[in-house]
C-alpha cells in the first residue's frame, strides 16, 4: 500500500465514528483533507453534520463541499474532531503543526468530546522527537527575543518559504524547534508556553482519545 492509499484508508475509517448528526472538528493536512472529502459525501447524502475548521484550507474545502460551518468565534460543543499528526508516540502524545495549523487545531481539539487522530504507520515513534521538531507558533513582534529563549530548549529554525518567513493563518511565524527525544513532553510544553511571544506549540500531550493507524494489514486502533 502506498502512503497515499494508507491515508485514504484511514480517513475513510474515521467516518464510522461520526454521529448521525452533530458537530465535527475538521482537522488540517493531507490526511484530514481526505477525511473532509468523506464528510462532504455524507452531507450530500443527507447527514446533518456541521463543521468547525482548523485552518483556512479546511474552511475553503468544507465550503466547496457544502458542509455548513459554525462561527469561528465559538464556543462550540464538538462531538468528534478528526485530525492528522506528524508524530505519534507509544503513549499517544502527538507532534502536530507540520502545516502550521497547531494553534487552531489545539483550540478545536480542546472543544471536542472525542479526538480521533488519523495517521499512517510512518508517523509512529516510541518517544516524541524521534522524527519531528516541535513547530512553535511565535508572534513576529520581537521574534528574535523569543527565539533567544527557545534556544534554551533546543535549536529553533524559522520556517521559510520563497525567501520569506512562512506565515500562519493568524499572521504569525513558525519556529521548528529541534529538541531531541522528549523525555517529558508535558513539562517542555509548559516551559515553551511560558515564554512571552510563544502563541502555541505543536505538542499535544494526552489529547488523542483514539488513534487510527493505516498499515499493510489494514487500519488498527490505539486508545489511551
Ligand atoms: C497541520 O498543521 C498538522 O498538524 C497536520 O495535521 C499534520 O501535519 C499532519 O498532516 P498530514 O496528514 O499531511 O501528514
Amino acid at each position: 500500500m502506498t502512503q497515499d492509499e494508507a491515508k485514504q484508508k484511514v480517513a475513510e475509517a474515521a467516518l464510522q465514528y461520526l454521529p448521525e448528526e452533530g458537530i465535527v472538528g475538521l482537522g488540517s493536512g493531507s490526511t484530514a483533507k481526505l477525511f473532509i472529502n468523506g464528510v462532504g459525501r455524507l452531507v450530500s447524502g443527507g447527514r446533518k453534520l456541521k463543521g468547525v475548521p482548523t485552518s483556512e484550507a479546511s474552511r475553503e474545502q468544507a465550503i466547496s463541499l457544502g458542509i455548513e460551518l459554525l462561527s469561528d468565534d465559538g464556543p462550540w460543543v464538538i462531538d468528534v474532531c478528526v485530525d492528522g499528526a506528524d508524530e505519534v508516540s507509544a503513549s499517544l502524545d502527538l507532534i502536530k503543526g507540520g502545516g502550521g495549523c497547531q494553534t487552531r487545531e489545539k483550540i478545536v481539539n480542546q472543544a471536542a468530546k472525542k479526538n480521533i487522530i488519523v495517521v499512517d504507520e510512518s508517523k509512529l515513534s516510541e518517544k516524541l522527537g524521534e522524527k519531528w521538531p516541535i513547530p512553535v507558533e511565535v508572534l513576529s513582534f520581537a521574534h528574535q527575543a523569543t527565539v533567544a529563549q527557545l534556544q534554551q530548549h533546543g535549536e529553533p529554525s524559522l520556517r521559510m518559504r520563497d525567501g520569506k518567513p512562512w506565515m500562519t493563518d493568524a499572521g504569525n511565524y513558525i519556529y521548528d524547534l529541534a529538541a531531541g527525544i522528549l523525555a517529558e513532553p508535558a513539562e517542555l510544553d509548559a516551559k515553551l508556553l511560558n515564554i512571552p511571544g510563544v502563541v502555541e506549540t505543536g505538542l499535544f500531550v494526552q489529547r488523542a482519545d483514539l488513534v487510527l493507524i493505516a498499515g499493510s494489514d489494514g487500519v488498527r486502533e490505539l486508545t489511551l
